[in-house]
């Protein structure tokens, strides 16, 4: 498999219209999307860091399978929300070019084949993760859960955790970077949603 950075898009103009198919990497600032675009293509091609707001831009990875039976697509890494938004509760921290990213209306030659909604395993009720979580359900979009940063709970805390995920009613696949948990499963559900037509 082949990951190469395409573009930042700044505003919906600059979305690309190839007609790939988009698997889309929501969530809070510093929750690991770009980590997680990392671990999954085994390689640094997204930028990463300690201090949130590090993505502002939606950039485009296009991902190449080594298979011929396999159609390429686009992993996106959005903004984070929840960062530098004067603590704003509502969806519309998701900003304008996530809420953008999502309008299909104006935009033809785009698919947006499912989103990976990820969630720290460590606070799995914010508000401001489940507005997010109900306004992707409302885009008609499919949704799975990726519950990060696991390494950093205890066996116990992470039965609990996952337990109290329950409540979103979605898949919820546990993650950890460090651990190398959950990357096939993710791997799966790209897979599947990046082959349906
Ligand atoms: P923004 O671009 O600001 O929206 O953040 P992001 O969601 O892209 O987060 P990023 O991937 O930059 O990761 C934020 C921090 O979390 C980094 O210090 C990562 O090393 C760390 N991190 C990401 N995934 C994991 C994980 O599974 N376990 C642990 N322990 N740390 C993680
Ligand atoms: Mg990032």
């Amino acid at each position: 498999m082949q990951a190469t950075f395409i573009l930042s898009a700044a505003s919906a103009d600059q979305f690309p219209h190839t007609g790939l198919p988009e698997i889309a990497m929501a969530g809070r600032s510093n929750v690991g999307k770009s980590s997680l675009i990392n671990a999954l293509v085994k390689q640094k091609v997204a930028r990463t860091s300690a201090a949130p707001g590090k993505t502002r831009l939606a950039n485009y990875y296009l991902i190449e399978p080594d298979s011929p039976r396999q159609k390429s697509f686009y992993l996106v890494d959005l903004p984070g929300y929840g960062y530098a938004r004067g603590g704003a509760e509502s969806v519309e921290a998701f900003g304008q070019l996530t809420r953008e990213y999502f309008d299909p209306t104006s935009q033809p030659g785009r698919r947006v084949g499912g989103v990976l909604h990820l969630i720290d395993a460590r606070h799995p009720s914010l508000r401001p993760d489940f507005l997010a979580y109900e306004w992707l359900i409302r885009r008609g979009v499919p949704v799975t859960i990726v519950a990060t940063k696991m390494d950093k709970l205890n066996r116990s805390e992470q039965r609990q955790t996952l337990k109290t995920f329950e409540k979103y009613g979605a898949v919820v696949l546990p993650s950890s970077i460090p651990a190398g948990l959950g990357q096939a499963d993710i791997w799966k559900v790209i897979h599947q949603w990046a082959e349906t037509p």
